[in-house]
């Protein structure tokens, strides 16, 4: 058993690649369910990982001004959430958002993971903003974003 699982974990490692790849974001598992209830409402619940502790704390704080929108919680539910996108949290710097309330679309590790993206599929009717990730990313709902689920919208 215990030789098992370490064949299979030494398996897992040497099938990455040396920059790791990222193309399963799954939902943790300690996800409070008001997470998905209060998050993922009018967008996807983003992946925690998306984003740096520092950065969740300042998107937790400014709730009430969220990019346009007003997403204000409850303090009860608003801990809960912050504690659990913190606990997540990215911790190097390539995933630090620029923009205030910061965004994970502007961290240097998005950009160059988008880099090949034309302008154009950015700016077409049916994705309007990075944020939508599901507009390329077909299985996002599920946190799957394998290259061969992605659908640019010009191809559709
Ligand atoms: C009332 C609707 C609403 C709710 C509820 C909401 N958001 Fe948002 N959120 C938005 C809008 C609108 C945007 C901007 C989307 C865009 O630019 O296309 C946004 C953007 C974001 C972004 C930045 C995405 C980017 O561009 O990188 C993050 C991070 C985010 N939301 C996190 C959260 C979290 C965490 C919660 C729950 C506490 C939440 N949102 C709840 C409406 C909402
Ligand atoms: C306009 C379409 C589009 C949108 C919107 C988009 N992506 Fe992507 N994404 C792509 C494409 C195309 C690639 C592959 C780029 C490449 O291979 O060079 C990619 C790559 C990725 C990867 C890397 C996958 C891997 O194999 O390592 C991740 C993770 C990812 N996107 C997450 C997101 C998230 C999260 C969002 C929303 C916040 C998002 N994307 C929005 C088109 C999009």
């Amino acid at each position: 058993m215990r030789t098992a699982l370490a064949i299979l974990l030494a398996g897992t490692v040497l099938a990455l690649p040396a920059a790791a790849r990222a193309d399963r974001l799954p939902l943790p598992a300690d996800a409070p369910a008001s997470f998905q209830a209060e998050c993922g409402g009018c967008h996807l619940p983003y992946p925690p990982a998306l984003l740096t502790a520092p950065d969740w704390q300042r998107v937790m704080a400014t709730l009430d001004r969220h990019y346009g929108d007003n997403a204000g919680l409850e303090e009860k539910t608003r801990r809960e959430i912050e504690a659990f996108l913190v606990r997540h949290a990215a911790t190097r710097g390539r995933m630090s958002g620029a923009g205030d309330p910061p965004r994970l679309t502007r961290t240097e590790w998005f950009q160059r993971e988008h880099r090949k993206v034309p302008a154009t599929a950015w700016r077409d009717a049916q994705v309007k903003s990075a944020a939508n990730c599901a507009a390329c990313h077909t299985r996002a709902e599920q946190g799957s974003y394998r290259g061969r689920e992605i659908v640019l919208p010009r191809s559709r």
